[in-house]
């Protein structure tokens, strides 16, 4: 049994967690409630949150696991893509733990883990499969041949489905991130009551930047009639622009699942824990006839289990990291 603890950073969650081979034993969040003020995430402040919270949460995950240091076989940790000084607090973080208890270092990709969360528990799907990835920073298709082997057909030209919901939710007097309470008013509004731009992209791409212009210029249109419209129409405007995203997404992928006639496909990352994605994900795929498979909710948004299991398959391969192993804010998948 391989013993591996993972660190995710990348972003404003600090999460450390265990797992004996793919089972997860223990995965922590900290979420870092500083940036809400602010509308946004802040670099800056997310690294010191980071440098604060790291080594208590790994401490309170190990414990969790009812382990220890001494008994890791590894350690993976989150090389790329996010926040820079973020990143670095993790890379760190696990170098210095890989040197000092002398185990091998796993450097993982973070949209290769929002992907491979798919597989953390069961039922999990086979491979080849195809992920529809929707988080703050990405959205993309990917079509899954193995565990390592991954290619993107079809991505986001310009914000991503989780900066849709949190930049509209800023349009509405919410804080941030905006996502979770588009969902929590939505449940109590019409979704038909509004209708805003679905903005169109090449082949299987997506496009929001339309949607939030969209839904800006008609908000300035209310709100110069009746100053009250946002307080007023709050659960039917939620639910439009949450229907309008989820069309978006479920179109698109409906043309990849025909393109590729891969069946088994999943749906990961933050904006995978949205109620009316998943339901009618789910629907869908009864509708179509696929395997459908959606992480459960804590797997969903950044978390260091997703990252864990990335490090397994590397260990499995004997995909080892160094000390010089880059840290990157940017990378391509
Ligand atoms: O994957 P994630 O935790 O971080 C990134 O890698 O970006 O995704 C965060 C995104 C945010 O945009 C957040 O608003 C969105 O996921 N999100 C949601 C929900 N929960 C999180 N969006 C819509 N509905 C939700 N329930
Ligand atoms: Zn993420």
């Amino acid at each position: 049994m391989i013993k591996i603890l993972a660190i995710e950073s990348s972003c404003d969650d600090t999460s450390a967690a265990v797992l004996w081979d793919q089972t997860v034993k223990s995965n922590l969040i900290y979420n870092q409630s500083i940036h809400e003020q602010y509308g946004g995430v802040v670099p800056e402040a997310a690294s010191r949150e980071h440098i604060k919270n790291i080594l208590p949460v790994i401490d309170a995950a190990l414990k969790k696991a009812d382990t220890s240091l001494q008994e890791l076989d590894a350690i993976a940790y989150t090389q790329s893509p996010g926040l820079i000084g973020s990143l670095l607090v993790g890379a760190h973080t696990a170098k210095s733990l890989s040197q000092v208890l002398n185990i091998p270092l796993l450097a993982v990709q973070h949209l290769q883990a929002h992907i491979l969360s798919c597989l953390i528990e069961e039922p999990r799907p086979n491979f080849p499969f195809l992920c529809l990835t929707v988080s703050g920073g990405h959205t993309q298709l990917v079509l899954c041949h193995s565990a390592s082997k991954m290619e993107v057909i079809g991505e986001t030209q310009d914000d991503a489905a989780g900066e849709a919901f949190d930049k509209t939710a800023k349009l509405f007097g919410l804080k941030y991130p905006g996502g979770p309470l588009v969902d929590k008013y939505a449940k109590e509004g019409n979704p038909t009551a509004f209708e805003f731009a679905k903005p169109k992209a090449e082949g299987l791409n997506f496009s929001f930047s339309g949607l939030k212009t969209s839904v800006l210029y008609f908000l300035q249109k209310e709100m110069r009639k009746d100053d009250q419209f946002i307080k007023n129409n709050l659960h039917d405007l939620c639910a439009s622009v949450q229907k309008t995203i989820v069309d978006i997404l479920l179109s698109n992928l409906e043309k990849a699942v025909t393109h590729t006639k891969v069946t088994n496909v999943c749906v990961a990352g933050g904006v995978s824990a949205n109620s009316e994605l998943r339901q009618r994900f789910e629907n869908l795929g009864k509708e179509k006839n696929w395997n459908t498979y959606v992480p459960k909710f804590e797997y969903c948004t950044d978390n260091a289990a997703m990252i864990g299991i990335v490090g397994y398959y590397n260990y499995l391969d004997k995909d080892f990291a160094s000390f010089d192993t880059p840290t990157e804010a940017r990378s391509k998948f």
